[in-house]
């Protein structure tokens, strides 16, 4: 027989007590929420697909890392496990530990962006993206428009459009801080970007002297979908397609919370020690000691496992068809779904599911609260909410997707939680007619879908 990849690559040895709450508990919790399920309490929640970020299950090598972890302030051994982790699967140098993701972008983006400038990409994460404009700067948003097509199942929907890119930098070259591909594009679905596309945007980058990054909080599962999806690549092992990816770009801004599996952290890498001697002195100030930045010595420990761990390649045939798993059944409903499926998340079509609700009512937010009365089961809206509003007009940005999204954590749940959650999703969509819209009871001033609260329309 072969590896079956319906098969989880690994048992349990320790468990965790979820309980499912009466139906006018949760409404009587959401409504204390107001109406915004990141305001409940974990406790509230049966199933949690709220984000795959930090919610991984730590293997059993990674909590005997956790004993192991050398706390000194300066030299740390688990420094050392992590650079040499960082070096072995990414090929790069030089790395500087940050607290998670977006300490990275804090530090990268202090030193990189001027007021005025750009940074080119697929489609930031909004903390990237709220990052850049902190320092008033842009992100530029130059994703392929097969992306936009919710049922196209084109491959790489994560792909970079080189013409429009090379034009933007064209017009004005100077303007561009740095180059950045999100692997796999988190905001456009999960999907992946393909190793050729990659090349042609580090040409790009090359011809006019700019600095190429990865935000590679993804970027295992990216490589996965270049083996499992590209021409030329079903032989390569996943291990030398990571290399192949790392050898096009300057260094990657990392959070370590997803393919990193572990709880908290992340880093910047690079390949040049100049770049790593500019950002140090940052670090420090923003982070911490460049030996552990915003890290403890046992999260170290536990990310330099959880790197091996996370490029194994029956781990992400499981892990990635789980995600098909749950997508195909969803689909099968009759629910518009995006296609292809991605890598860490199942995206809902929440604009034609609830087309009866416009997007100022924001129809995603409203199937997140729904699914969650229906079965305690808690996703996302990544939508008009998300968006956030244009700071000249002040008007909602409509982004081209209104998505409710089901993020999968990495070796948490089973089939059988899976298969919960689909019919959670049918009752919710037997339903839909009677789903009313919402309205903003108190709105947050910036990344307001964390915050904010609502009421019915
Ligand atoms: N980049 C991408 C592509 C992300 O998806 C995230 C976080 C970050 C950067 C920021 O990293 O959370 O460690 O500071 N995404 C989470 C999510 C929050 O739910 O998708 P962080």
């Amino acid at each position: 027989m072969q590896y079956d990849k319906l098969v989880p690559p690994y048992k349990t040895k320790s468990v965790e007590r979820i309980r499912l709450l009466p139906r006018e508990e949760r409404i009587r919790r959401l409504d204390g929420a107001g109406l915004n399920p990141f305001l409940l309490n974990s406790e509230d929640v049966f199933i949690d697909l709220l984000t795959d970020s930090g919610t991984s299950a730590m293997s059993d090598d990674q909590w005997a890392g956790i004993m192991r972890g050398d706390e000194s302030y300066a030299g740390s051994a688990s420094f050392l496990k992590l650079a040499t982790a960082v070096k072995e699967i990414m090929g790069f140098d030089y790395i500087l530990p940050t607290h998670q993701g977006r300490g990275a972008e804090h530090v990268l983006d202090k030193l990189l962006i001027k007021e005025g400038q750009i940074v080119p990409g697929n489609l930031h994460f909004d903390t990237t993206k709220a990052h850049i404009e902190n320092r008033g700067g842009m992100a530029v948003d130059c994703t392929v428009q097969e992306a936009y097509d919710i049922k196209n199942p084109y491959p790489f929907k994560g792909n970079l459009d080189v013409l429009r890119l090379e034009d933007l930098i064209h017009k004005d070259p100077d303007r561009v801080a740095y180059i950045l591909i999100t692997v796999t594009c988190n905001t456009g679905g999960g999907h992946p970007v393909s190793m050729e596309n990659i090349k042609a945007v580090a040409g790009i980058a090359r011809r006019y002297n700019l600095l190429l990054f990865f935000d590679a909080a993804r970027y295992a599962e990216n490589a996965y979908f270049i083996k499992t999806r590209e021409e030329g690549y079903k032989d390569k092992s996943i291990r030398s397609i990571v290399m192949e990816m790392m050898s096009y770009v300057d260094g990657c801004l990392m959070s370590g919370k997803k393919d990193a599996l572990v709880n908290i952290g992340g880093f910047l890498a690079f390949k040049e020690r100049d770049l790593y001697q500019r950002l140090s002195p940052i670090c420090v100030l923003m982070e911490g000691f460049p030996t552990y930045g915003g890290m403890s010595g046992r999260a170290m420990e536990a990310m330099a496992v959880g790197l091996y761990e996370g490029v194994e390649e029956e781990y992400l045939q499981y892990r990635t068809g789980q995600v098909e798993y749950l997508a195909r059944e969803i689909e099968r409903l009759g629910i518009p779904i995006m296609k292809p499926s991605g890598g860490h998340a199942v995206y809902i079509d929440a604009a034609s599911f609830l087309p009866h609700i416009p997007p100022n009512e924001l129809p995603g937010q409203a199937l997140v609260i729904e699914t969650y009365i229906e079965g305690g089961v808690r996703g996302v809206e990544i939508g008009t909410l998300l968006a956030g509003r244009d700071p000249r007009s002040g008007e909602n940005l409509h982004p081209r997707l209104e998505l409710f999204r089901l993020a999968i954590p990495r070796r948490v749940y089973s089939r059988e939680h899976l298969d919960y959650v689909v019919e959670c999703i049918r009752h919710v969509y037997q339903r839909r007619n009677k789903i009313r819209g919402l309205k903003f009871a108190y709105e947050a001033p910036i990344l307001r879908h964390f915050q904010s609260t609502f009421r019915w329309a």
